[in-house]
């Protein structure tokens, strides 16, 4: 059985009902569950592939924290998870790799190696496997959602089946790497959209995934198509001027048209990164809205996924004390305090990405708290909520948490429980930097109060204590003035 029904009986047996009431998060879901129909985590397994048993062991988590839907983000351009039986290539040439995360995996040269070969990292779910977790998410009442990320995240599934690329596509050397939005990116990997027999493809493996999953929902990705190829590709050109599109968002439309069609054949509503939005998109299209200018969403029903307050892959604390992470400050008490919005809003979910969290340990890590603080978000209306009485029963919830082997970051130890400066703040550097420069990882200010920094690509945020502004000023600084702004979008 789930281990959450074992710890579930440690708790009722061991705990005080009162002490009960003060685990994290507060009884209230039945009541306030109108708000947020769903409430979930989504988890990348291409960046890192995680085992069955750690699947299982988050489930238990979610389970404790009542959330009731697991999107399995199962393929993305570094390495394909699942069995496919009319294409055993996904799995057999791109489910292992050299290079235990994205970093170290493009300094190599983005390497794809069979199963065995000394030092390969990876792995994949079998059918089998993928039964077992869906099984053991319906005892603990979670919807497994599957993501097959397409037309673009295609990296893996391109080196599969190279036939499927535009024809000017060459797999990428990432030795020197292609530098997308300032990161380092296998980038040249959108499916051929003008290529018939890549339709036939998808939707075949559609199909074999779908009867794995009786969850009405499927995701299809859709985010981040960089359109390099489909630019000069004949077949693509082709399909745009039969077609009498003119720019590549409708062209990636016609696609996702046919792919919401043949799910619906299927009996599946389609679910989709918030990309996808466009005048000709079916209404009954989910979108999980992970990008703040994404306000086209208008109409549709959304799952919001916020990639500054919902990303877990963001670092949570001071960075020097931290694993790798996205250099983005998300402190539990930003997850906690994220405001979606309410108007078409079906639910919230986590994002896991994994491109630098290369052990159980970090992802866990990476995990929570923070997983508390949105389900507690999603279930809570606004007036029940306080930060540091949910702070303390995250402190509570950790001897359940050890129970389970979940590791957690302990909130006990955090440095900077900081806030955003909000856009426009003019900031006093100690050097002479650009406004687009990378800051130093600690600043220290004339009073010598040290604040921790997060920067990321183009944009910078400063994180400071305290809930209001500070007047900020380092002594001898250059002055350079900082235009702090919102992240937009998270590297592929
Ligand atoms: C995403 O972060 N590319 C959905
Ligand atoms: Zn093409």
């Amino acid at each position: 059985p789930p281990k959450f029904w074992e710890i579930s009986k440690i708790i009722k047996e061991n705990i005080s009902a009162k002490k009960q009431q003060a685990l994290v998060f507060e009884e209230r879901k039945q009541e306030f569950r109108t708000a947020f129909e769903k409430l979930g985590i989504m988890l990348d397994v291409s960046r890192t592939f995680y085992p069955v048993d750690f699947i299982k062991r988050q489930l238990d988590a979610m389970a404790l924290l009542k959330m009731n839907v697991f999107h399995f983000h199962l393929v993305d351009n570094n390495g394909w998870r699942i069995q496919i039986d009319k294409w055993p290539e996904l799995t057999r040439k791109t489910a292992w790799r050299i290079g235990k995360d994205k970093d170290e995996w493009m300094a190599k040269g983005c390497k794809f190696v069979p199963e065995g070969t000394p030092g390969a990292v990876g792995g994949y779910y079998t059918k089998e496997d993928i039964k077992e977790i869906v099984r053991y998410a319906a005892e603990l009442n979670i919807d497994v959602i599957p993501e097959i990320d397409v037309p673009s995240h295609s990296f893996s599934m391109l080196c599969a089946y190279p036939e499927l690329a535009c024809e000017n596509w060459k797999a990428p050397d990432c030795a020197p790497v292609v530098k997308v939005l300032g990161e380092p990116s296998p980038y040249h990997c959108d499916l051929c959209l003008g290529n018939p027999a890549v339709y036939d493809f998808v939707f075949s493996v559609f199909d074999e995934v779908a009867e794995l999953f009786p969850s009405k929902y499927f995701h299809i990705g859709g985010d981040e198509a960089c359109a390099r190829e489909w630019a000069s590709c004949p077949k693509c050109q082709d399909l745009m001027q039969k077609e009498g599109v003119t720019n590549f968002t409708d062209f990636q439309n016609l696609f996702t048209i046919k792919a919401v069609e043949h799910l619906r054949k299927l009996g599946k509503t389609a679910i989709a990164w918030d990309e996808v939005i466009c005048k000709d998109l079916p209404k009954d299209v989910i979108v999980t809205q992970w990008r703040d200018n994404a306000l086209e969403a208008d109409g549709y029903q959304v799952v919001k996924a916020h990639e500054y307050q919902t990303y877990l892959c963001n670092n949570q604390d001071y960075i020097g004390k931290e694993p790798k992470g996205i250099k983005i400050h998300t402190p539990l008490n930003a997850v906690y305090d994220y405001e979606p919005g309410d108007t078409g809003v079906r639910g919230i979910e986590a994002c896991l990405w994994t491109e630098r969290c290369p052990t159980e340990e970090i992802a866990e890590h990476q995990t929570y708290p923070r997983l508390a603080a949105i389900a507690e978000r999603a279930w809570s209306p606004k007036d029940a909520r306080n930060y540091e009485n949910f702070r303390e029963r995250v402190i509570n919830m950790h001897t359940v948490w050890d129970k389970m082997g979940i590791r957690y970051f302990d909130i006990k130890s955090e440095m900077y429980p900081m806030h955003l400066v909000p856009d426009g703040i003019k900031v006093n550097y100690k050097e002479s930097m650009s406004h687009r420069g990378k800051l130093p990882d600690i600043l220290t200010m004339s009073d010598g109060t040290k604040f921790g920094t997060m920067w990321n690509k183009d944009n910078l945020y400063l994180a400071f204590k305290g809930t209001t502004v500070p007047e900020i000023s380092v002594k001898g600084a250059a002055v350079v003035d900082a235009s702090l702004g919102r992240q937009r979008n998270h590297p592929g």
